[in-house]
């Protein structure tokens, strides 16, 4: 039997030892330059979500910079959501709540403004890839710290084996991703 969306999965470039020796870094960008994949990548993510959901769309999806706005966008116009940014360190310019996180490579920082959702609110977070977690756990930090309701969070691409999935899912969230790589 075939993996599921297989037809995506070969679409994402892999580059060895980028950006540090012996990380395999799947490459979505060789997707995003397809235009009938990449609305196909969205479609089943509007899908994914309809199943989880019975069809009732978040008043927001959050999408973490810079890959994760991509899909987050399209995602939002397609379920007729608002789209809330969460940003890399300093480029927020109204004021703003911040998370320090640890990457798979590094270390970073993810900020959101501090009014950008009501307490409440009905949010599904949405990046390019879950590696370790460390993004999407800090994102799911922030907001429910904002009093936001992380339904779900949907992913184009989990590597299970670095066990972020995992992490969210023990964090009380909901996740989906369309292709898994070992
Ligand atoms: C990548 C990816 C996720 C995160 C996943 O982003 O888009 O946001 O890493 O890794 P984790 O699950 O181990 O936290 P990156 O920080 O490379 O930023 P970019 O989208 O700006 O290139
Ligand atoms: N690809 C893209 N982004 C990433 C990866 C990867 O393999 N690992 C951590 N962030």
């Amino acid at each position: 039997q075939e993996a599921p969306n297989a037809d995506l999965a070969e679409l994402i470039r892999t580059i060895p030892d980028h950006p540090k020796p012996g990380i395999v870094f799947r490459d979505i960008s060789t997707l995003m330059l397809d235009g009938g994949a990449f609305a196909a990548t969205i479609d089943r993510m509007a899908d994914a979500l309809a199943r989880a959901n019975g069809g009732d769309p978040p008043e927001l999806i959050a999408g973490i910079e810079a890959r994760g706005f991509v899909f987050a966008s399209a995602l939002a116009y397609r379920l007729g959501a608002g789209v809330l940014m969460m940003r890399k360190r300093g480029r927020l310019p109204g004021p703003s709540v911040s998370i320090e996180y640890a990457l798979e490579y590094g270390t970073d920082m993810l900020e959101m403004h501090d009014d950008a959702c009501g307490p409440g609110a009905s949010v599904v977070l949405v990046d390019d890839l879950i590696a370790t977690g460390g993004t999407a756990l800090a994102a799911v930090e922030l907001l429910e710290g904002r009093g936001a309701h992380v339904r779900q969070a949907l992913f184009v691409i989990d590597l299970p084996e670095l066990g972020g999935a995992q992490r969210l899912r023990d964090a009380g969230v909901a996740v989906h991703s369309l292709i898994g790589f070992d």
